[in-house]
């Protein structure tokens, strides 16, 4: 079978990997649900805690697990200082999502369940993994503007105590409203490329941390996590919205990818897009300068992208077009855009480890051989 004309799913496009009730995309009408919940009322009424437990439970908490989810992820905030020296060490040399990658993987050496497997001590690690990988990301930011590690607050919700790490101050209410939709929106998304890579190193029986480690290494690319950073990048560069056409005629006309548009699965406007963007224009009154320069640059992108790919060809904005302006409206500096998304994604990635655990079987695919078989071997002497 192997061997006979094999059928290949180039980037695996159109194949199912597994069954999950965590969350569906409805890529046709743009649908987006978490458990069963349509995004758009996670990030209207939710928090990150609630979230968490949703994915990782399959159910929205009652008081009581709330309070306890909440109480377990602020227990573990604190880093080890081992972790917080791997900051400082690679501050200014390492890309922050190297360093996330670093500093997540260390992790593991401070935790002592490490290599238990078991439900109980999955669903724990993966409640330390989730709070500390925020921590980990608010301390790349802290070091990289030149301050020092910031404790943890218990008093504060787990964005809340991310933007007190981040800046040694609790946010005002806009910043946290930012944040706190920006953590529900990347909270899960399915069997996109990093969960996969999770799910891929998970399915061997490592441990949590090897397989969120993968996961954040997959994130970082720009077909991936990295367009919300090349997204704002792409909109710096413009620079003024009376450059955006010339810019984006001469992108389509040279097959440039415009970053922060398309989608493998989504073939509608992503729904993330719909409810970044609404943010966005209600930002809008008392905005910075440098805010409306973005939002009109964005909005004459989107809407020259639309019209010529949308309906089309199935190109719409996806998650990480709008994201840049927002996070700049919440005082977030471009190089930390894809490690909060990672932040966030922990809560996803772990669910999806939790939820193929309990029917795990090994990411084994295969290839077409196209090379030659039965060479015979030449001495090094004799190859010339
Ligand atoms: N700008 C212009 N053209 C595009 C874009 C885009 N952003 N995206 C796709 N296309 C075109 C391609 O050039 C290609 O055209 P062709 O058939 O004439 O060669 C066609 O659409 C199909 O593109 P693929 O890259 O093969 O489609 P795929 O399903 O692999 O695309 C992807 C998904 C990788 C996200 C792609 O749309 C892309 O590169 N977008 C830009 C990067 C980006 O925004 N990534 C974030 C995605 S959301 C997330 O991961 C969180």
């Amino acid at each position: 079978m192997a061997d006979s004309e094999p059928t290949i799913s180039k980037g695996l496009e159109g194949v199912y990997i597994a069954e999950s009730s965590i969350c569906k995309v409805d890529g046709q009408n743009g649908r987006l649900y978490y458990r069963g919940y349509p995004i758009d009322a996670l990030a209207k009424h939710s928090d990150f805690e609630e979230v968490t437990y949703l994915l990782l439970n399959g159910r929205l908490p009652k008081g009581k697990e709330l309070e306890d989810i909440k109480k377990q992820l602020a227990s573990a905030r604190d880093l080890p200082q081992g972790i917080i020296d791997i900051i400082l060490e690679q501050s200014g040399k390492a890309d922050p999502m190297d360093t996330l990658r670093t500093a997540t993987s260390a992790l593991s050496a401070y935790d002592p369940e490490t290599p238990d497997m078991s439900p109980a001590a999955n669903m724990r690690k993966s409640l330390r993994i989730i709070s500390r990988v925020s921590s980990i990301v608010a301390t790349i930011g802290r070091v990289a503007a030149g301050g020092k590690y910031v404790k943890p607050d218990d008093s504060l919700g787990h964005v809340a105590n991310f933007m007190y790490m981040l800046n040694h101050k609790a946010p005002d209410k806009r910043q946290l409203d930012i944040m706190r939709d920006m953590f529900i929106i990347h909270a899960e998304h399915s069997s996109n490329a990093s969960t996969f890579g999770t799910m891929v190193a998970g399915s061997t029986l490592a441990d949590i941390y090897s397989a969120i480690t993968a996961g954040i290494s997959v994130l970082k690319g720009p077909l991936h996590g990295g367009a919300d950073e090349a997204a704002l990048r792409m909109m710096k560069q413009i620079g003024s919205p009376e450059n955006t056409e010339k810019y984006i005629e001469s992108a389509l006309a040279g097959k440039q990818k415009v970053m922060g548009f398309g989608h493998r699965v989504y073939k509608a406007y992503d729904p993330r897009a719909k409810i970044i963007k609404a943010y966005l224009i209600s930002l809008q009154p008392g905005a910075s300068q440098e805010l409306k320069t973005y939002t009109a640059i964005a909005l004459k992108a989107e809407k020259m992208m639309v019209e010529r790919l949308g309906a089309s060809h199935g190109i719409w904005p996806n998650v990480d077009f709008f994201a840049g302006p927002v996070y700049t409206a919440a005082g977030i500096p471009v190089n930390l855009f894809t490690p909060i998304f990672a932040a966030s994604r922990s809560a996803g990635w772990a669910a999806h480890m939790l939820e193929y655990w309990q029917n795990n079987r090994l990411f084994r695919p295969l290839e077409k051989y196209t090379g030659q078989v039965d060479l015979k071997y030449v001495p090094i002497k004799e190859r010339e």
